[in-house]
């Protein structure tokens, strides 16, 4: 990591305590690591720990599995990770090993890699409940099973294995899904970053500028301030291919008259920001583009103030479809009665996604929408959502107004649930029409 860690090792331990407290003192949690993953021949990606794993530890290195063991007589923690070796180390890296893990991560007890399948069965062995995730590795859902069977079928010993097993996600991600103060100061960081970058974007623009040279621009800003990766593939379309919803080529030149959507966000010490804006490519809307452009903004900052403590999520996609199905109404996309256009799912061609999502160590993070009992989930005060309403209007779309084929625009902001109201992580991100038209005239050359 670039900067220190703002995350400190009293909120890990808070983490753990809370999900050992959520999971009682007869069960036991392995999180396994994500595995890495091959590019190409002998390239790796570059390598990203599992969120629960990084959110229990702060560990990064590949491979760690992570065990929250409540009450045993060592300690919560048991970890296991890669053991140290100078020759894997001067080729692949650095490596903290079972004394780093201990000394740095908070582990009560660390092993090397080599020892898990000696040692996993025995912190499983007599616990009632295992919380563990299958289906994101297999060869790790195995080992599982394979513990699962023998702490079954011993002989001589009374059975040790778990009567049940539950989803290890589910106790976890409810302590995710509402941010701390700490997790708060990041997501505020990772925000001013990416609101930094979408300003320069704008203000590098202008007909003629490929679409990768401003995704390029944006991700070194990340980069330069200290983030460790875009958090999810930056999105720069111009044109119509702002219409395609995962545009990720970022191939094109940009034209005269294109409105040109970019959707990037960076990953700041373990946290996403997620930003879209919409701008004119020459830096004035035509007058149907601005239209289109207003009506969206208006939808998004409508959505904003419903992002009130006790309201749904469910209503804020609900009302912001309403709002979008009379806004294609209004600017000629759609025609006929609202109550029935919005029944039929008719503003669907135009908004095709829904009105925002959790947002914190993973973009589209992990919490559940809806509570245990199937009822729709109230937002509650340190939740983190994105209100991103859109129109997309394809090239191709006949039936569309001439003057709005090829135009997409999505405004998308970051925003915390408080007792007192929203409050917009990303409000510092320009995105009044006077506001961005100005800076993209006050062009900067890209070096
Ligand atoms: N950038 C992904 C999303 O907006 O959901
Ligand atoms: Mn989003
Ligand atoms: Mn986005």
């Amino acid at each position: 990591m670039s900067h220190a860690p703002i995350i400190d090792q009293d909120e890990f331990a808070r983490r753990r305590a809370a999900l050992a407290e959520a999971i009682g003192h007869d069960s036991v949690a392995i999180f396994a690591p994500t595995p890495e993953r091959r590019r190409s021949h002998d390239t790796f990606y570059a390598y990203r720990a599992s969120s629960d794993v990084l959110y229990l530890t702060g560990f990064a290195e590949p491979e760690a599995v992570v065990v929250i063991a409540p009450g045993h007589p060592d300690g919560d923690l048991h970890m296991f990770v890669r053991e140290r070796d100078p020759l894997k180390e001067q080729w692949d890296g650095r490596r903290v090993g079972a004394e780093g893990a201990r000394a740095l991560h908070g582990a009560d007890v660390a092993y090397t890699l080599d020892e898990l399948d000696e040692v996993l069965p025995k912190l499983v062995d007599g616990r009632r409940d295992l919380h563990y995730t299958f289906g994101q590795d297999d060869a790790f859902d195995k080992r599982i099973l394979a513990l699962n069977t023998t702490l079954r079928h011993r002989r001589n010993l009374p059975p040790g294995a778990p009567a049940s097993i539950s989803d290890a996600r589910d106790a976890l991600h409810e302590l995710r899904l509402i941010k701390s103060d700490a997790e708060l100061v990041v997501m505020r960081h990772a925000a001013e970053i990416t609101s930094e970058a979408h300003v320069l974007a704008m203000r590098a623009c202008s007909p003629g500028t490929h679409e990768y040279e401003l995704q390029a621009l944006i991700e070194y800003h990340f980069r330069r301030r200290g983030a460790d990766f875009p958090a999810y593939s930056s999105i720069v379309g111009a044109g119509d291919n702002a219409t395609i919803l995962h545009y990720i080529e970022n191939t094109d030149a940009i034209q005269d008259g294109d409105v040109v959507l970019i959707d990037a966000g960076c990953e700041y010490q373990g946290y996403a920001a997620d930003i879209t804006r919409s701008f004119p490519a020459n830096g004035s809307f035509t007058s149907p583009q601005r239209d289109l452009y207003q009506a969206v903004l208006e939808v998004q900052l409508a959505a904003i103030e419903d992002v009130t403590v006790g309201r749904p999520f469910q209503e804020l996609h609900l009302r912001t479809e309403r709002r979008l199905a009379e806004a294609c109404v209004q600017l000629g996309l759609l025609s006929g009665d609202l109550d029935e256009l919005v029944e039929s799912k008719a503003h669907k061609k135009y908004y095709p996604h829904g009105v925002g999502h959790w947002l914190g160590m993973d973009v589209h993070d992990v919490g559940p929408y809806y509570a245990p009992n199937g009822e729709r989930r109230a937002l509650a005060p340190g939740m983190v959502l994105t209100i991103e309403p859109g129109l997309y209007v394809p090239a191709h779309d006949d039936s569309a107004p001439q003057a709005l084929r090829g135009v997409g625009v999505r405004i998308e902001d970051d925003i915390l649930v408080t007792a007192d109201g929203p409050e917009n992580l990303t409000a510092s991100c320009p995105k009044s029409i006077a506001r961005i038209e100005e800076l993209v005239a006050s062009s900067i050359s890209l070096p």
